[in-house]
């Protein structure tokens, strides 16, 4: 719990800061410069800190996310222990999908309940150019794969950007009603390696959901939106939906529920936190699991407010979204 009485039982845990794509609005060209191996978690440290989030501080949902968290050897063997937890947490996890179509029924049978796929356009000459490479087909095979093993829900995730891709959320939106995907369009926020989000070139939830209701009819889905940052609409008088999060123009901080691991044992309060807690010298060091559980309630209690991007001083983190994991 934090000192605001928010309750974090959502944990994301970033796998690996790598990736297979290249996606201009998160990494330069060339790469960053990735974790060195030995200040990453072994899957033993990993699983012993997710059983301490799971069984002593209360977590009921679990997402592996990355960088690219197939990238991870071993995804499987930790989603399985965390699958064997009581109360067994929901898991999920947020990818690109590249390699899922080889890897999806394994994922589902290790214990994977559902699946997040980012997907920034349906046009392969786009895609190349979006994420530096030629890998579309890769990733709608991928998403086709999740839905085949079971993987349910199969939601998208989309970032619009001005002049890039902005003029897809209707294509985007038809292709995911079609083959049964939920649609959630995230507002860019200022995460990336390269600083270079710019408030002016952000496309806003408002206008995200203008150029939906250019294809659809859109009315609000009945029914709570609790921690859920999407707001979500039927498309067409449903059942389809579409989720709209606009974390930067309408933010859901006084509703948040996330506490978040970095795949060197970082411990971060909130995707903006300007500070983190080193849980990996601690855990090497032999702390207990009470120890451990200390240092992260502590973590917790100290959460901000809000991530005030809308203020004016903000400034964004040093460590980029790849490195926390969305
Ligand atoms: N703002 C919003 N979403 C982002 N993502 C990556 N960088 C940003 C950003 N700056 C998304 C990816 C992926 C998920 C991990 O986060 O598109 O869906
Ligand atoms: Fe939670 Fe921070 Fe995201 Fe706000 S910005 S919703 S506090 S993680």
């Amino acid at each position: 719990m934090d000192s605001f009485g928010r309750v974090a039982t959502d944990l994301r845990v970033s796998l690996t800061d790598r990736c297979n794509l290249r996606c201009t609005y998160c990494m330069p060209a060339e790469g960053l410069e990735w974790m060195p191996r030995a200040d990453m978690l072994t899957d033993g440290e990993l699983n012993r800190l997710i059983r301490v989030a799971v069984c002593d501080l209360g977590v009921t949902n679990l997402r592996f996310t990355g960088g690219e968290p197939t990238l991870r050897k071993g995804i499987e063997g930790i989603i399985a222990a965390a699958a064997a937890l009581t109360p067994r947490p929901r898991i999920s996890m947020t990818t690109n999908a590249i390699g899922l179509s080889r890897r999806a029924a394994a994922l589902k049978a290790a214990g994977l309940d559902r699946i997040n796929v980012s997907l920034d356009t349906l046009r392969p000459d786009r895609f190349t150019e979006l994420t530096r490479r030629d890998r579309l087909a890769d990733v709608l095979d991928g998403l086709a794969a999740a839905r085949t093993a079971g993987l349910d829900p199969v939601k998208v995730n989309t970032v619009l950007l001005r002049g890039v891709n902005d003029d897809e959320a209707v294509p985007l939106l038809r292709f995911c009603v079609a083959n049964g995907y939920h649609l959630r369009f995230i507002e860019q926020m200022p995460l990336d390696a390269q600083h270079g989000w710019s408030r002016a070139e952000m496309v806003t939830a408002e206008q995200i959901l203008t150029a939906l209701r250019t294809g659809f009819e859109l009315t609000p889905r009945p029914g709570a939106r609790g921690a859920a940052p999407a707001e979500r609409w039927l498309v067409d008088g449903g059942p389809a939906d579409v989720g709209v999060i606009a974390s930067v123009t309408r933010p859901f901080c006084g509703d948040c529920d996330r506490t978040r691991l970095t795949a060197d044992g970082q411990l971060r309060s909130c995707l903006f936190s300007q500070t983190e807690t080193d849980l990996r010298e601690p855990l090497r060091a032999g702390a207990s699991d009470a120890e451990i559980a200390g240092l992260w309630r502590g973590t917790m209690w100290a959460k901000l407010a809000g991530h005030a991007i809308n203020e004016a001083g903000f400034a964004q983190p040093a460590r980029p979204m790849s490195a926390i994991g969305g």
